[in-house]
């Protein structure tokens, strides 16, 4: 099966993903051997955190391509930002300085304890500025721990959401990965994606969670939240 992976920390040199050029090839060739055929790179802006401007990830991103190029990866590369919910994150979306997927869509993470006021709020500030939300890793959070149906609220007010394939593995605990198995059968998660940040502890594996998801949940299913929805959220600019 094809797979579109739109949330990794593979660009190296600007958050805490791969730290090395050579690394950040290994794993692209890790993501192409598991049949990925396009990738969103999302390094993270988190302030005072991962502070990498948009400016030095585009130089990066380049230099990226370049060896992708030079290597022949069978890989199309995409460059966007895993953005942290903070007042810094909230100005730059009042002056509309991002750097969306596709046409306007914002992979958006959140502090671990946020309850559903807070996600809906950050929804509509989102919505309102023009842009679609797209939350991150959506089974981290406390939010969708405590109320059961805050993934099916926020998806009617048009948030996208995506899963880990670590989480669906079981790779955060046992809690986890029943939360992200309630989260894909209730229909509220349009993507699963890697999440990926290096060679040795947060490896890209989408491959083994494809093979588990098309058992639990049927092949067509898999293939909507690991390549066409994900495919869609890229070409979402062309699309308009
Ligand atoms: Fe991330």
């Amino acid at each position: 099966m094809n797979i579109v992976d739109i949330h990794c920390h593979i660009l190296p040199y600007v958050d805490d993903g791969a730290s090395t050029l050579e690394e950040a090839m290994e794993l692209l060739w890790m993501e192409a051997d598991q049949g990925v055929t396009e990738i969103c790179l999302t390094p993270h802006l988190r302030h005072k955190m991962f502070d990498s401007s948009d400016e030095k990830i585009a130089e990066k991103f380049a230099q990226l391509s370049a060896a992708a190029r030079e290597q022949r990866l069978p890989i199309r590369l995409h460059l966007s930002r895993e953005y942290y919910y903070d007042d810094h994150f909230r100005k730059k979306l009042s002056e509309g300085q991002l750097l969306p997927m596709g046409g306007d869509i914002l992979l958006t993470e959140f502090s671990y304890s946020s309850d559903f006021q807070a996600l809906r709020n950050a929804a509509m500030e989102e919505l309102n500025a023009g842009f679609t939300p797209l939350f991150a890793h959506v089974e981290r959070y406390r939010a969708f721990e405590e109320d059961p149906n805050c993934g099916k609220a926020l998806m009617e007010m048009g948030v996208l959401m995506q899963v880990n394939a670590d989480g669906v593995m079981g790779r955060n605990g046992r809690k986890t990965k029943l939360l992200c198995e309630r989260l894909i059968k209730s229909g509220c998660i349009h993507v699963v994606a890697s999440d990926t940040h290096d060679s040795i502890n947060r490896v890209p594996g989408l491959k083994k969670c494809a093979d588990y998801l098309e058992k639990e949940i049927g092949r067509a299913s898999t293939h909507r939240l690991m390549y066409e929805n994900p495919l869609a959220i890229l070409n979402s600019l062309e699309e308009e």
